[in-house]
């Protein structure tokens, strides 16, 4: 039997459920997602459990932060199946609202942008992406008023702009990074991977091997980004199938390009295949 769990819809009850437990005494972790639930998500929510004693996954596909309408359209939606497997992992509520509850005006007139972290990488590629990543982010905090919020480290770029917005703008919650979970092939899972052929999804983990060739060459005391790029768009040059969006080697802290790493390096990955575009990252550790 699977625990039974409240799926609450407006933003008026998750506020009253989330007061309620800290009226308790008792910390309150979010988890938010945008449904399609695997192994990643469950991560950050097996996490989310073990540090709070109420955890919230929140499940919104945020119209605002996708660039590409055909990539809306297309994201999976499952939230009968999301339910269950957010309790087992162990949820304790699920906030599901809907676009008209997170918009009730339409398009909000207020966006959360945060800028030069967003310049690169996935902000080149995926115009205003970020700011509706961060106001919708914002506005479930404000919802929640979790504790704690847990963000993965595949979307390395996300993480660092939430951190930054939250110490920015004063957010009363802990920022919880959570490492990547992959597929046994290496695949960094994503809710997107099922829309891949399977001549892509063979191409696909590719990316993790590209990245993998450069860190061992970085264990090995390579230094030079030029090189470590080089090697890792050796690999990549296999997936054949997709296009290079970008492999960059920033900082990992500021996200600036570097040119030797001296401090801890962020190499990021973005492969455009005909049916999804994947990214995937390694933090290169001094
Ligand atoms: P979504 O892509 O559903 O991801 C929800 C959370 O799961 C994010 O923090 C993401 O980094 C994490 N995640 C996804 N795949 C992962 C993996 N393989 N390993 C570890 N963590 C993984 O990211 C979003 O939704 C949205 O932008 C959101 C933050 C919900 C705002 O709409």
């Amino acid at each position: 039997m699977q625990p039974a769990v409240p799926v609450v819809e407006t933003i008026s009850a998750i506020r009253s459920w989330s007061r309620a437990a800290r009226a308790r005494g008792v910390s309150v972790g979010l988890v938010p997602t945008m449904g399609a639930l695997h192994e990643g998500h469950l991560s950050l929510i097996r996490r989310a459990a073990a540090e709070c004693a109420e955890v919230i996954v929140s499940v919104f596909v945020n119209p605002m932060q996708f660039n590409d309408a055909r990539d809306l359209a297309a994201y999976p939606r499952s939230l009968d199946a999301d339910v269950p497997t957010a309790a087992s992992a162990g949820a304790t509520a699920i906030f599901a609202p809907s676009e008209g509850e997170m918009y009730s005006f339409g398009a909000p007139l207020t966006r959360v942008e945060v800028s030069r972290l967003t310049d690169g990488l996935c902000g080149a590629a995926r115009p205003g992406h970020f700011a509706g990543m961060a106001t919708v982010v914002t506005k479930l905090l404000a919802a929640c008023e979790p504790d704690r919020a847990y963000f993965g480290e595949k979307d390395y770029q996300q993480l660092v702009v939430v951190t930054r917005m939250v110490d920015d703008l004063n957010l009363a919650v802990r920022i919880v990074p959570c490492p990547t979970v992959r597929e046994p092939d290496g695949l960094a899972m994503s809710s997107r991977n099922a829309r891949l052929s399977p001549a892509e999804r063979e191409q696909a983990p590719l990316i993790s091997r590209a990245l993998r060739s450069a860190e061992a060459a970085f264990r090995a005391g390579e230094r030079d980004a030029a090189e470590l790029v080089r090697l890792a768009r050796e690999v990549l040059a296999g997936a054949t199938l997709g296009a290079m969006d970008y492999v960059e080697l920033v900082d990992a802290r500021d996200l600036t390009p570097v040119t030797r790493v001296g401090r801890d390096a962020l190499l990021a990955v973005a492969v455009r295949f005909p049916s999804a575009r994947l990214i995937d990252n390694v933090v290169l550790r001094v």
